[in-house]
């Protein structure tokens, strides 16, 4: 489907001007798009103790989903440091949990153009519990 990719990645830019990254100094902004229509926003936000880091697109999502979301359409995903930033495994997961009937759109920069691709371009055959 088509969304306002360019207004989703400027969010995730701006989101990713409030990364609190000092160990790894790499700045990761989210923003999700959710099926109502509202767009959350996310960072990286890393921790003295290593493990405690969340990454931005989890960030995002959590945030959407805690507000009582139910459904993610899409996802634009931004890092100073990186072209074309590249969701992790685990937040590739957690994206995958709340992908409804519509696939979930992921969005990236390169080079100042944005790539547009399905979540399942990153994560075939996902798990999910059907209950
Ligand atoms: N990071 C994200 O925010 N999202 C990803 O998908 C990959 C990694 C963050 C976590 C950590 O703060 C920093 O990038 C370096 O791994």
């Amino acid at each position: 489907m088509d969304y306002d990719y360019k207004l989703l990645m400027d969010k995730a830019k701006e989101a990713a001007k409030m990364s609190y990254s000092p160990f790894s100094k790499f700045a990761v902004g989210a923003s999700v798009l959710t099926k109502n229509g509202k767009i959350y926003t996310g960072c990286n936000i890393e921790n003295s103790s290593f493990g405690m880091t969340i990454c931005a697109e989890r960030c995002a999502i959590f945030k959407a989903i805690s507000e009582g979301e139910k459904e993610i359409l899409a996802i634009a995903i931004y890092s100073p440091n990186e072209d074309d930033c590249y969701p992790c495994g685990a937040c590739r997961q957690v994206m995958y949990e709340f992908q409804g009937e519509n696939e979930i759109t992921v969005i990236t920069e390169e080079k100042e153009n944005l790539n547009i691709k399905k979540l399942s371009d990153f994560l075939p055959y996902g798990f999910k519990i059907h209950g």
